[in-house]
């Protein structure tokens, strides 16, 4: 059931694209991309699965910008960590073997640590809230361009992750002392490590593509995500202990070459901008629509869904705020985020 190609074959991948992984610019010739009379290829990483809303939202995206562009530009969608895990492809993207990947904002907590901001608890209170926030460019662009310079990256939106629960192999969990000594999967952030000790569990950090496995052989006790990964990447048959901790509304956000970006006549990029916000209204349908199927999936396939002491969780993850607002930039966007939230929640 694994669907994740490993580091090696994703070398393999990238070898067999013509593209060596370092300093060579993934052979594009910036002075001619979208230039008349041929076509540019972009290549985009995702880890997801064919079936997941990225993937959809990614392959349509992808068909509306090479119709609008009289296939002057074609995004080509790599799925199911072909070529690398999230920390590999971010640096592909930087190293311009690349051009965009979607990676989860705890990838770039650790190129600067301001994600941590749109990445913790009780940050976003609903999927609406969090993609008002992301799709306000003004808000957002000391953020987002924040690796530009530095790393040659922009970030351009986002696509939600919904909210994330807790998983388990062996037993409910209803408190954090539930949690204790379990082993839980988290993605490789020291703010979320500390979140899961905070639980009452015992953190390992590792890439999504090898949770199944890990869970399976019982390295893993357990982990956390949202229901469209806990299905799509068959987490339930493992895990079917589902405990709504609703921790976290997290998200992921879509990376580019800044460089290339730039490179970009000036309608194309605002074409492909407009395009790219559909792309997240289209995928926020989808994760709504697909959130409902995975829960009667995994209903039907024995999953125990167990409520959780909510206050007890609560009151568990409350330093981490404080212990991860440390400057004033941090503390500020945290503020005019919340001043964002219009109280309205996803049905
Ligand atoms: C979600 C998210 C991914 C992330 C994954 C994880 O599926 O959309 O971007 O990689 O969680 O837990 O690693």
């Amino acid at each position: 059931m694994r669907t994740r190609a490993p580091a090696v074959a994703s070398l393999l991948v990238i070898a067999s694209l013509g593209l060596s992984s370092c300093a060579d610019l993934g052979g594009l010739d910036l002075e001619s991309v979208g230039d008349e009379g041929k076509t540019t290829y972009i290549k985009l990483a995702l880890n997801q699965a064919e079936t997941h809303p990225s993937y959809i939202a990614l392959e349509n995206l992808s068909s509306r910008f090479e119709e609008a562009t009289d296939g002057r530009w074609k995004i080509e969608v790599f799925p199911n960590e072909q070529l690398g895990s999230q920390q590999e492809v971010l640096q592909f993207v930087k190293s311009g073997a690349i051009e965009m990947a979607i990676v989860s904002g705890t990838q770039l907590e650790n190129m600067n640590k301001d994600f941590q901001v749109l990445n913790m608890p009780t940050t976003f209170s609903s999927i609406d809230h969090q993609m008002t926030v992301i799709r306000d460019q003004d808000l957002m662009e000391p953020l987002f361009q924040s690796l530009a310079e530095s790393d040659n990256i922009s970030v351009i939106g986002g696509f939600t992750q919904g909210t994330r629960n807790l998983y388990t192999t062996d037993g409910a969990v209803v408190t954090p002392a539930d949690l204790s000594g379990k082993k839980v999967r988290v993605q490789e952030s020291a703010m979320h490590i500390r979140m899961i000790e905070l639980m009452g569990g015992s953190a390992t950090p590792l890439s999504y593509g090898e949770v199944y496995t890990a869970m399976q052989s019982g390295v893993l006790d357990g982990a956390e995500n949202n229901e469209v990964s806990y299905v799509t990447q068959n987490h339930h048959e493992v895990a079917p202990f589902h405990s709504n901790t609703e921790h976290l509304v997290g998200l992921d956000y879509m990376v580019m070459r800044h460089d290339l970006l730039e490179a970009m006549e000036a309608t194309d990029r605002e074409l492909f901008l407009e395009e790219w916000d559909a792309a997240m209204i289209e995928h926020t349908g989808l994760w709504n629509t697909q959130t409902e199927a995975a829960f009667e999936r995994a209903e039907a396939a024995g999953v125990e869904f167990v409520q959780v002491d909510e206050q007890a969780f609560a009151e568990a993850l409350a330093p981490l705020r404080d212990e991860f607002l440390t400057s004033d930039f941090q503390r500020d966007l945290f503020e005019a985020v919340r001043a964002a939230d219009t109280g309205e929640e996803t049905p």
